[in-house]
Parts: structure tokens; sequence; C-alpha cells
């Protein structure tokens, strides 16, 4: 069984076990004193750029894989979103904690860029049509296929405790965007996020349907958990996600990061569904992915109609940029999913070693 050292109030991010020397420092720095510096601040800068600058050397999947790097941006977003247990709030807009996020935040951004095509020159005319030929379903069988088919429970449960890190706070990232939008594409945002926040009903909130799934698979869903066991490409799915959504420059990229996420969903949810079922999982873990597959088919009709296509509409400028969005979307699914079942087809488990043993099986609550 997998313990935690950190105590979580249910509702903050447990402050995560440190990754390398950046993410050391940066939780001696959140857990010290806010009112007198800690000794590490200085420090952070200068371990930053070192990761950054190491990581680099290897190309832009290293970086989006170095777990230092990732954990630091996870750890300095999260103060925008719940915040750390145990971390005084205060440290939110620390101008020196933002320097080291905007360095990290260059970085990743200049990684997602190398990581994709570069659409430059794209025409606003053609970015819908781009979007429905980027998300084609893909040929080759995928994770969502390995899950529908062959997987075990476990490893179903392996795939919550990695998507955990986002879908606890399903929603989110994007709704940053909201204030930086205007007159029908903003319009369509809300549509679309008002569904993601249950439209009113709590317990249709997909955070929390999500939660439940957990619970239904015997996990532990208190919001930040399984941090320690979530390998850094996953950490960096959702820090490029909140780079999208905290930066208005890249409005245009959280609308197409947005649009492909909900044009690619409802055929993996459908075979997610399948896959539990075919395994007699409870209701309670299938309600989410159920809840998907009706949602999205209306999403994705939103996303690239009114919301992308409306966007380039408005401010043609941005047609690279919602490309961008969309492409790292399915970039860094693609590196996700492809070492998920990479892992599993050789025995493995797909999340993080914390002590480097051999393959464990995810602590049930
Ligand atoms: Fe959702
Ligand atoms: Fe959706």
């Amino acid at each position: 069984m997998l313990s935690f050292t950190h105590a979580t109030d249910g509702s903050r991010m447990p402050v995560p076990s440190a990754r390398g020397p950046l993410t050391d420092a940066l939780s001696a720095v959140l857990l010290g004193d806010h009112a007198s510096t800690p000794d590490e601040l200085p420090l952070l800068a200068t371990l930053a750029k070192s990761a950054i600058h190491e990581a680099a050397a290897h190309g832009p999947e290293a970086l989006v894989g170095d777990d230092d790097v990732q954990l630091a941006l996870t750890m300095l977003y999260e103060l925008h979103y719940r915040g750390l247990h145990g971390v005084d709030d205060r440290w939110e807009w620390h101008t020196g904690l933002l320097a080291v996020r905007l360095c990290l935040e260059q970085a990743l951004e200049a990684a997602l860029r190398a990581l994709v095509d570069d659409d430059a020159g794209t025409s606003a005319a053609d970015v819908v049509a781009t979007l429905h030929e980027l998300t084609e379903p893909a040929r080759k069988p995928g994770l969502a296929s390995y899950l529908a088919r062959r997987a075990e429970l476990e490893q179903f449960r392996e795939l919550l405790v990695v998507r955990s890190v986002y879908h606890l706070k399903e929603a989110d990232p994007h709704t940053w965007a909201i204030p930086r939008l205007a007159g029908a594409v903003k319009a369509a945002m809300v549509e679309i996020q008002t569904d993601e926040y249950g439209g009113g009903r709590p317990e249709w909130v997909h955070a929390a349907l999500f939660a439940q799934s957990m619970r239904a698979l015997g996990l532990d869903d208190s919001y930040g958990a399984y941090v320690d066991l979530v390998p850094a490409t996953s950490l960096a799915v959702v820090n490029a996600m909140s780079l999208f959504g905290l930066t208005r420059r890249l409005r245009g990229a959280v609308v197409g990061h947005l649009a492909a996420f909900e044009m690619t969903s409802t055929l993996p949810n459908k075979r997610y569904a399948q896959g539990l079922r075919r395994l007699d999982a409870p209701d309670e873990a299938i309600a989410y992915f159920d809840e998907h597959v009706e949602a999205d088919a209306v999403h994705e009709q939103i996303a690239a109609h009114d919301l992308a296509g409306g966007l380039v509409r408005d401010e043609p400028t941005l047609a690279g940029d919602v490309l961008l969005g969309a492409r790292v979307a399915l970039a860094l699914d693609t590196l996700v999913s492809d070492a998920m079942v990479a892992a599993w087809k050789s025995g493995r488990s797909a999340l993080r070693s914390t002590t480097g043993g051999a393959r464990r099986r995810v602590a049930t609550a």
C-alpha cells in the first residue's frame, strides 16, 4: 500500500514530494514564513534556469517530460486554483514566485511550439476545417481501444489516478479564458462550461462525477491525493492548459485547446464506458464517461463552430494560435496515451514510481 506523507484537507492539494533541486527549494519556500523571505527564495530563479537548460538540451519532449520543471509549474499554478495545503495564500501574487513562473512558462511555451507544426500562416477561413481534420478518429488502436478490450480494473484505476490532476478541477483551466473573450464567442465558451459545471446541479458537475468514479473504483478522491504518482508529461497536460488559460495573449490557444478536447471526447469516452461494463464496474464508476458521450456530442459542435470559428472570425490573426492550442492538446494526449499503453503492454504500471520499486498496485481508499 502506498502512503502519503502530507496530510490533505480534501480541498487543497498536498505539497507534493520534491522531484529535484528546484521543487525541493520551492517546497521549502512555500512552507516557509511569507513575511520573512525564506533563504531559498533567491536561489529559485537560478535553479529554474538550470533545470530548464538541462531538460531543453534534450529537446521539447524532454522538457515536457521533466519531473522537476513540470512539478514546479504545477505547484506555482496551484496557488491560483485551490492553493496548497499548509501554504500561505499570500504566496499567490508574490513577485519573486511570479518571476520564476514566467521563466518556466516561457520554456514550456517554446517546447510546446517546437513539439507541433507551426501554423503561423493559417488563414482564418481554414481553421474549422483544419480542426475537423486534426481531430478525425485515429485509425491505429490507441488507449481507448486498449481500455475497451483488454484493460483490467487496475489499469482503469491508473487511468483515473493519472487524470485526477485535471479532472478533479475539470474545466477550471479553460474558464480563465472567459473574461478574455467577448460577445458570441464568450457566450459559446460559457455554454460549454455551464454543462461542465453541472448546469446548477452540484451532482452533475463533471469534476464531481469524476470523483464519484474514483470512489466507485476504490480510489481516494481527495484533491491532489495522487499527485506524486503522476508522470511529468501528465502534469504538463494541465500546465499547458493553465498557461493558455492564464495568458491573455494566448486566448486563441486556450480556445483551440478546448475545441480539440471536445472534438475528441465522445468516442474515447464511449470506449472507456464499454471497458468498464465489460469488467462489471458499478454504474457510479461509469456515469462520468456516459455523461461525456452525451454532453460532448453537443459541445464539439459549439466548440468548433461558435467558439473557435467565432473567435477567428472576430480576430483572424489568432488563427495560428487556435490551431497551436488544438495541436498541443492532441500531441500531449498522444504522448501520455502511448506511454500508458506501452507500460501496460509490457506488464508495468503507468504510474510514476516514487521509490524505484517494481510494479505496485494503486492504494485503494
Ligand atoms: Fe467534462
Ligand atoms: Fe465537454
